[in-house]
């Protein structure tokens, strides 16, 4: 019979150890043969601990310890003995001790692997996640995955001990409003009909409060069928919260110290509370973006009125169409070249140009259009930039207001990072607020809601413009990344007749959409909101990884495949027929 009984883990042999006979298993992480002595270091999910094999000892175990190779999967029997001064290895717990081997066991043998521990970080992607059980083997894999742990006991402990259930919600389910595409399932039994997954619980979590749930929460799971990104998946994790007779600062309470709590009980790290608030409009004006990174400061300032009387002629023709001149004043010296290829950077984020404008040591105007600049520009300069002197640089970019300031943003993070101005230890909180209701389609025209169809309007919204509309929304911001949104919602069937009006949706297109929810709100409906977090990004920007991939156990790939199950996959025309499905025929070259 095999044995793999352990009496201690690697990682946790000590002193109390000495001299005693105990059982380790786990698996084999390096193996140094030194001619006679063969040293191993034996891995488990606690730490690892250095085997000694020596022939004197046990000759048997010796001989079956030359077979080892990385990752084999062992049992052994020995004693604990101290290492001599000069072999402690101080970088392990255990390194003080060894183990002086009796028995051994193999309990699983490994041939060569695709990569090793070592390698996993330099290889592509596809194979790390195709063979992502090995990966995870690796400790700082190990580390992010306990992490998401203790962040998802500690929210769970959180959200108990504030009154909120955890209630569970249908996957198999109609579509939801977050705006993005649906992934659609197939019903067998139901010919030509559809479920589709959740993109959050939205709906379900207003129904349970038409159910009288008063306080709920999830940890949820989304699906979006949307163009990948660094910090998105097609299937990802909410914190999901539904609140009833509330206003917004209830919500912003509950997740300021929901956030104080998992960042202590995680990280051991105190969370400033309050969060800064910033509206929408500031934050745009000031950063180019509705998820401004605040770990530095670089504002954009507009120099339209500078620029207003100004002969330049790419600069007229776009003031002339109501355009905005918008820069970024830093003080750093660049060398021409690398000016240059702050140019290229702009172009790449599809600014038409970007133009700077500098002050030498003699005070004069370095720049690419310095002759066509008035003699007094310096001065009118300072007047809306104070801090413009030598060694100041403006990188301008001009442009309809949404894209230049966009682009602007973008730089901004850019030169923040590229200029060190961003300390990657700091965690800054921020609330968006007051985000517009609509946002319209520029080719379409149509309005389309900026949050979802049922975010309740700011009062007075019946008499403003459909662009002036303001919402009661808020997003909780850190470190630039938009970790979550919510909002209050419609609970009044009349104000949803409007917005739906104002969306373009017909009160049978409506009827036919949601329904459900349009009778709930007929039926004794309370007044809520609520909020999502994203729960892979959050985890993400806790431990600094560079992508939610990092922190989800089997994510998918950049291009929506998991290379482990290799998922999606085609199947049995047998099967397509049980669904009811029909392809049209593949064309025959
Ligand atoms: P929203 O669509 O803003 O709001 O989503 C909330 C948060 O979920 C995370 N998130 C994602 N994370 C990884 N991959 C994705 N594809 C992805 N999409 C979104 C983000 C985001 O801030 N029902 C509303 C919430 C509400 O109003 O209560 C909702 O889902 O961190």
């Amino acid at each position: 019979m095999q044995r793999y009984e352990r009496t201690v883990s690697c990682g946790r042999v000590g002193a109390e150890h000495l001299g005693k006979k105990i059982n380790l298993s786990g698996w084999v992480n390096k193996r140094r043969d030194h001619g006679g002595l063969i040293f191993i270091d034996l891995r488990d999910r606690y730490g690892i601990m250095q085997l000694v094999f020596n022939p004197d000892f046990s000759q048997a175990a010796h001989d079956q310890a030359r077979q080892l190779r990385s990752e084999f999967v062992i049992s052994v029997v020995g004693t604990v003995v101290e290492r001599s001064a000069a072999t402690v290895n101080t970088e392990l717990a255990t390194g003080r001790f060894e183990l002086q081997v009796e028995t051994i066991t193999i309990l699983n043998k490994a041939k060569a692997l695709p990569f090793t521990l070592d390698e996993a970080v330099n290889v592509e992607e596809e194979l790390r996640l195709k063979y992502r059980y090995i990966d995870l083997r690796r400790p700082e894999m190990h580390e992010k995955l306990v992490l998401r742990n203790n962040v998802i006991f500690a929210l769970r402990e959180f959200m108990h001990n504030e009154t909120f259930y955890d209630i569970e919600t249908p996957i198999l389910t109609k579509n939801s409003p977050e705006g993005a595409r649906e992934f659609l399932v197939p019903s067998r039994l139901h010919h030509r009909s559809f479920y589709a997954l959740p993109q959050s619980p939205q709906l379900y979590k207003q129904l349970l409060m038409a159910g009288g749930m008063e306080r709920y929460y999830q940890v949820a799971r989304c699906f979006r069928d949307e163009d990948l990104r660094s910090d998105r998946q097609p299937e990802f994790t909410q914190l999901d919260i539904e609140m009833s007779f509330i206003k917004e600062g209830d919500i912003q309470d509950i997740i300021e110290r929901l956030i104080a709590h998992v960042w202590k009980k995680a990280l051991n790290v105190t969370v400033k509370t309050p969060f800064r608030r910033m509206a929408y409009d500031e934050a745009f004006s000031l950063y180019g973006s509705d998820k401004p990174d605040l770990r530095f400061g670089l504002p954009i300032v507009d120099l339209t009125t500078l620029f207003a009387h100004t002969e330049l002629s790419f600069l007229r023709a776009i003031l002339d169409k109501q355009g905005k001149v918008g820069a970024l004043h830093v003080r750093h010296d660049f060398t021409r070249s690398e000016l240059d290829s702050w140019v290229n950077k702009a172009q790449k984020l599809e600014a038409k140009g970007l133009l700077w404008i500098r002050m030498k040591e003699d005070g004069s105007i370095d720049s690419p259009v310095a002759k066509f600049l008035p003699e007094d520009f310096a001065t009118h300069l300072k007047q809306i930039v104070p801090e413009f002197g030598i060694g100041s640089i403006l990188f301008i970019v001009a442009g309809k207001q949404t894209q230049a300031w966009t682009v602007l943003g973008r730089l901004r993070l850019e030169l923040g990072a590229a200029l060190n101005l961003i300390d990657p230890q700091e965690f800054n909180f921020l609330w968006v607020t007051d985000f517009p209701l609509f946002e319209q389609d520029e080719t379409t025209k149509q309005w389309n809601a900026v949050h979802h169809p049922f975010t309740s309007p700011q009062e007075g919204w019946e008499k403003l413009e459909p662009s002036q509309m303001k919402a009661r929304a808020y997003d909780v911001v850190l470190n630039g990344v938009e970790l979550g949104g919510g909002s209050i919602r419609i609970h009044d069937a009349q104000i949803q007749d409007k917005v739906f009006d104002l969306l373009g949706l017909s009160k049978e297109q409506a009827q036919n959409k949601f329904g459900f929810l349009l009778e709930a709100q007929e039926l004794g409906f309370p007044p809520h909101g609520g909020i999502a977090l994203g729960l892979d990004r959050l985890i993400m920007l806790m431990c600094h990884a560079e992508s939610i991939r990092e922190v989800i156990a089997f994510p998918k790939t950049q291009r929506g495949i998991d290379p482990l199950m290799a998922a999606p996959a085609e199947v049995q025309a047998e099967q397509i027929r049980e669904y009811g499905l029909l392809f049209a025929p593949q064309k025959k070259d």
